[in-house]
């Protein structure tokens, strides 16, 4: 998971607005603030405990300008405060992450940015391929009633979970629909 950080910390910009929708006590929305000067990253939290924690870890790492932090349910905050208005979201939370897609897709401001989504696959590792990933959107986009232009620029196997459990990073990139 460090290296999943770092991966994401090489790729931002400065003035990015993040989202971070499951930041926990806040090891990636950190990472990515120590990584830029002028970038926000609004990280949201359900559990008071881990909640405390990231408070208590914005001010330890003095970046209380950079990690804003949310105490709720971000199925609850991101629609009532996020809706066109962020260029990169983080979804680092395998269990909801067919349901939140959707929701972070609407986040991205004028439809464009990028979604570093986390997923669970029952697959060897010889089928981690593009299909696997297509098949599954195309599967949410059905269920969810929406659909949105993409492209993958990224899939990573960041561990197995399991025999044949994969826990897949997933980097999809959207451009402005035409
Ligand atoms: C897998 S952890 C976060 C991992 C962390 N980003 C890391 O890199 O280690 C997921 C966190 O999401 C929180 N969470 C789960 N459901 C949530 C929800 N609906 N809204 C906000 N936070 C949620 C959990 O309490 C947990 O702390």
């Amino acid at each position: 998971m460090s290296y999943e950080r770092q991966r994401i910390s090489n790729l931002i910009g400065e003035n990015e607005i993040i989202l971070n929708f499951f930041s926990g006590v806040g090891p990636f929305s950190i990472a990515l603030a120590s990584k830029c000067n002028s970038c926000v990253v609004h990280s949201i939290e359900i559990n008071k405990t881990a909640y405390d924690y990231l408070l208590k870890n914005i001010e330890l790492n003095k970046c209380q300008e950079k990690v804003i932090p949310y105490f709720g349910d971000a199925f609850e905050i991101v629609p009532k405060m996020f809706i066109n208005s962020v260029n990169r979201v983080l979804l680092p939370l395998p269990l909801d992450s067919d349901k939140a897609l959707p929701i972070a897709y609407q986040t991205l401001k004028e439809g464009r940015g990028v979604i570093h989504w986390q997923i669970t696959e029952r697959i060897s590792s010889k089928e981690l391929r593009e299909e696997i990933i297509i098949d599954r959107i195309n599967s949410i986009s059905y269920s969810y009633n929406f659909s949105m232009n993409y492209t993958i620029t990224d899939i990573r196997l960041i561990r197995w979970l399991g025999p044949k459990i994969a826990h897949i990073a997933v980097d999809l990139s959207f451009k402005a629909p035409e």
